[in-house]
């Protein structure tokens, strides 16, 4: 289990890697890929988004700053914005302030697999298909440990380590006694810093959404630029 500060000067080839960014923006992947999106660019700069998406003439910009929706984009990072309507076929270009970022730092990985509550036990099912070593990269807020994420890691390597035993490190094992102990996700999150920051901010709606366990059986991964699913 990595932090995204960790991640900077690490390689992970040879390991499928979970990229974890539950408050927001891998929930709002999951849900917008699950909602039919076609594909989503995930970038590191808004700059960078914004020139991509005017190249190809297509689909739309996403992505917050603080939290907030980015000046000129669409949408900002609530993933109730990403409704079936709304994203139907649709190409994203997202770029938020931890979670595009810590996908960037672990493109080394042979596979990278995007996972958030909504989808733990199917991303676990995914990660148990393979022999390979997996390392679970939480993005955190501004390169700090954050409860949020590490609390679905926990989630994750407990459902893997129901079906095989596991060899894991002490902070993956921490984490998952930490998910062994806790039945109500809302109320372990009630007074870390990311969560209360949103609900401060308005999006309590958000967080209850973002803390819905295994609401959908999707997979999405990184390959070649874009997030996407796998072909049925
Ligand atoms: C991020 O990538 O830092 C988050 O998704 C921020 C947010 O809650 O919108």
């Amino acid at each position: 289990l990595e932090s995204a500060k960790c991640a900077l000067k690490k390689k992970f080839n040879g390991k499928n890697v979970v990229v974890i960014d539950v408050l927001r923006a891998t929930t709002v992947m999951v849900t917008a890929l699950e909602n039919g999106a076609s594909c989503i660019y995930p970038f590191k700069e808004i700059d960078e988004a914004k020139e991509k998406w005017r190249a190809k003439k297509d689909g739309f910009l996403a992505g917050e700053r603080r939290g907030l929706k980015i000046e000129g984009f669409k949408f900002g990072n609530s993933p109730l914005e990403f409704t079936k309507e709304a994203v139907q076929g649709k190409e994203i270009f997202m770029t938020t302030s931890n979670g595009t970022r810590a996908i960037e730092n672990a493109l080394s990985a042979d596979n990278l697999y995007i996972a958030c509550y909504l989808n733990i036990s199917a991303i676990s099912e995914k990660l148990l298909e393979s022999e390979k070593d997996v390392v679970i990269l939480c993005a955190g807020t501004d390169d700090e440990f954050s409860l949020d994420d590490s609390l679905c890691a926990g989630m994750i390597i407990k459902k893997m380590s129901e079906k095989i035993k596991l060899e894991i490190n002490d902070l993956g094992l921490s984490l998952k006694k930490i998910a062994d102990l806790t039945s109500d996700i809302k109320e372990i999150l009630s007074e870390s810093k990311h969560y209360s920051y949103l609900k401060s901010i308005g999006y309590e709606n958000d967080l209850e959404y973002c803390t819905t366990v295994d609401a959908f059986s999707i997979t999405p991964f990184y390959k070649n630029g874009k997030i996407k699913l796998p072909l049925k």
